[in-house]
């Protein structure tokens, strides 16, 4: 384009050279015939400042030299060198910086007489160059963002219309399960999003079907429905069961554990694999080559799969950081938390042994994995790295303090962040959960989404959702208890009380956070206020022996045998004792008989995540009466209105609201107890692991459509 403007420019002032020339050359003719040099100069001078593009005129003589010339005539130039040919002839020469074009035109009239010379300026050729230039490369940006906008207008109507598409397609699916109302074609991933849809279509009709009425076959069907063929991982600390040695050679038993009686029906519907400490003293010796056992042993339905841990790393693991730190720090019953450098690093080399032995265990790059309690805080991300396509769902079966409390923890950064390696952290009520995203919002940088309840940090998205937990409905040990007469008569007799003494029962392993001092000190208050209870009451507290190698729990058994001792003692001459205190661990059916002998049964957590112990009294209560009294800090009490709510921290009050249970009308009775067996009875654990299971079945498939979306459909179908 700028030679075509150049040459277009110099022909024009060409053409303009060789009109001034005729202008002038007849005039020029006869002034040079006649001598008329004045007016040679003077016609010179005219056609010199009639066009301001002309810089000077000038004349050559045919002898080389030049004759007549116009101010303004660069002395540069040279006649010999321009003025040479018979023809009209052009140059152009560069005379301080501007470029000029020359024009020399021979004079012939009769004989040659020389050149007419003229001198035009060039520059404006530049200049109407340059702005040709500028004009072109306006209207060719203008043609390349017009056309852009064109494209990207279109790819964005053919983007919108996909996602409406699809947005359409999934809600139908997900809400009414409509497949009719799914648009004709997805293009390209057409086959796998019609299949993904599909899936999604039929769980939920499955699920609205079942949804009320939650049972072991229905999480069953729909762990085959939603997730067919998944492989369940469980990871928790202690084991559903463990093989002692005893006196009449091995011996089994069920731990005293909330956890292990919610998740171990879980397992017995689902299968799977249960990772945990083999801390049995004949563990190893019921296990095969590859640490694993068939459970329960009677009738198998999953495997029990044993991580070996020795003293060291058990007195820092789980003495140490789980139970002198997080334990207290999270229960905040007011025993200081202990945090040691040493712990922490044990703690994180256990919870590795265990990331690998998920590894080892599972078959699929992507199973779903159940992590168990503040024994494995650091476990989701450990798992995560080394399993980047498993569903990690974490329970925190405790409760998650105040970010305030939490703070104190001196590697909270690093628990937060092994968390958050889940897809789901699971908590028992909203409270804990407003607790978890307020620590993580203070301690971590992340984005919270308050709508969604999601943290997403470093890229990964997780779910906190409260789960509550609860029981087998109905449990197994009820299958095998006698009436309630009989199990009154029974109980009466073995401790020795006379028919018409009232009975309250407290059961729990021996911790300070379940308040059995401030029970036991209600004890004594009622007796104090209402002394017609004297001889007609008595409180049978059963508790199992737990974490004994702690000072903080030796104590506390010394400090309660010391205090029963001490009312019983205060009471002398009253027959029965009002307390009973029963140190040993008790298998189920024996508890479930304490709690059909019982007329009220006390659970005085001073703080708890749930309790497991309110429900069970309620499932053992097929009679419909007996009373139940519930802390006020224990996430159970959210759910039981019914029970009757107290403040253990208040020994007045709890013995008043003992005096009230005792003495409940047994129609009030039965009403509160029908109410609360109806909630327990559908809100069962069965609900709590589906609602989890369906909710990682969700996500599971929503990733799937991001796979498909992204052009991984290999992945997706994993
Ligand atoms: O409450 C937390 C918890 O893990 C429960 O789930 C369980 O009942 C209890 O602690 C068991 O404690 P441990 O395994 O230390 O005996």
């Amino acid at each position: 384009m700028t030679s075509l403007i150049d040459d277009w420019s110099r022909r024009d002032v060409e053409l303009r050279a060789s009109l001034a020339y005729n202008s002038v050359s007849v005039p020029l003719a006869g002034m040079l015939a006649s001598g008329q040099d004045d007016h040679i100069n003077e016609l010179f001078e005219r056609v010199a400042t009639t066009d301001s593009r002309v810089v000077a005129v000038g004349m050559c003589r045919s002898d080389g030299e030049p004759a007549y010339a116009t101010k303004l005539m660069p002395s540069s130039i040279r006649c010999a060198e321009i003025a040479r040919s018979d023809v009209e002839s052009f140059s152009s020469v560069i005379v301080n910086g501007r470029r000029m074009l020359i024009g020399a035109f021979p004079i012939a009239v009769g004989t040659p007489q020389g050149h007419f010379i003229i001198v035009q300026d060039l520059t404006f050729a530049e200049h109407r160059g340059q702005e040709a230039r500028n004009y072109l490369t306006l209207i060719l940006g203008g043609i390349i963002l017009a056309s852009g906008a064109l494209a990207a207008g279109f790819v964005l109507y053919l983007i919108r219309n996909w996602t409406q598409k699809f947005k359409q397609a999934v809600t139908s699916a997900t809400r009414n399960g409509d497949a009719g109302a799914a648009p004709a074609t997805f293009g390209l991933l057409d086959r796998e999003v019609r299949q993904v849809l599909r899936q999604l279509e039929m769980s939920q009709s499955a699920i609205d079907r079942d949804q009320a009425n939650w049972s072991k076959s229905t999480l069953r069907d729909i762990v085959t429905a939603e997730l067919p063929g998944v492989e369940v991982l469980v990871v928790a600390n202690r084991e559903p069961y463990i093989h002692n040695r005893g006196a009449e050679g091995i011996e089994m038993q069920t731990p005293a554990s909330g956890l292990v009686s919610a998740v171990e029906p879980v397992m017995r519907a689902c299968g799977g694999t249960w990772i945990a400490h083999g801390s049995g003293t004949a563990d190893r010796e019921t296990v095969d080559a590859r640490d694993r056992i068939a459970v329960p042993p009677d009738h198998p339905e999953y495997t029990l799969r044993r991580i070996w841990i020795s003293e060291e790393e058990q007195d820092g693991y789980y003495y140490g950081l789980a139970n002198e730190g997080l334990w207290p720090l999270c229960h905040i019953a007011f025993t200081r938390p202990v945090f040691r450098e040493s712990d922490w690093r044990i703690y994180r080399a256990v919870n590795e042994r265990f990331a690998d032995a998920v590894v080892a265990e599972a078959r699929t790059p992507s199973p779903i994995v159940l992590v168990q309690d503040y024994h494995f805080a650091l476990l989701p991300r450990m798992i995560r790295e080394r399993l980047p396509e498993a569903t990690i769902v974490t329970f925190w079966h405790i409760p998650w303090p105040n970010s305030e409390t939490f703070g104190i923890f001196p590697w909270k950064e690093e628990i937060i962040h092994g968390l958050l390696g889940s897809t789901i952290i699971g908590f028992h009520t909203q409270f804990h959960c407003n607790n978890f995203l307020e620590t993580v919002d203070r301690f971590v940088e992340c984005r919270i989404d308050r709508e969604e309840e999601s943290v997403t940090h470093r890229g990964h998205e997780t779910f906190i959702r409260p789960y509550p937990i609860s029981i087998d409905w109905p449990p197994a040990a009820l299958a095998r208890q006698r009436p309630i007469a009989e199990c009154r008569e029974a109980v009466r007799k073995r401790f020795g009380l006379p028919p018409d003494t009232k009975i309250a029962i407290g059961i729990e392993r021996f911790d300070y956070t379940k308040g059995v001092l401030d029970r036991i000190r209600a004890v004594d208050t009622l007796l104090e206020a209402h002394p017609e209870w004297r001889g007609r009451f008595v409180l049978v507290q059963v508790a199992a022996p737990t974490r004994s190698k702690l000072s903080t729990y030796r104590g506390l058994q010394e400090e309660a045998i010391q205090l029963a001792d001490e009312i019983n003692a205060r009471y002398a001459g009253v027959s029965p004792a009002p307390v009973r205190l029963i140190i040993r661990h008790h298998e189920p059916d024996e508890v479930f008989e304490l709690f059909r002998a019982a007329d009220v049964c006390i659970v005085s957590s001073l703080h708890d995540g749930m309790n497991l112990v309110a429900k069970e009294f309620i499932a053992a209560r097929d009679d419909e009466r007996g009373v139940l009294m519930l802390s006020h800090f224990a996430g159970a009490s959210r759910e039981l209105a019914e029970a009757l709510i107290i403040n253990p921290y208040d020994a007045h009050a709890t013995g008043e609201a003992l005096h009230s249970a005792l003495t409940m009308s047994d129609a009030e009775q039965h009403e509160r107890m029908r109410l609360m067996r109806a909630y327990v009875s559908s809100r069962n654990v069965y609900r709590w692991a589906g609602r989890m299971l369906l909710d990682a079945s969700r996500l599971r498939k929503k990733q799937r459509i991001f796979e498909i979306a992204a052009g991984n459909p290999a992945r997706a179908a994993r």
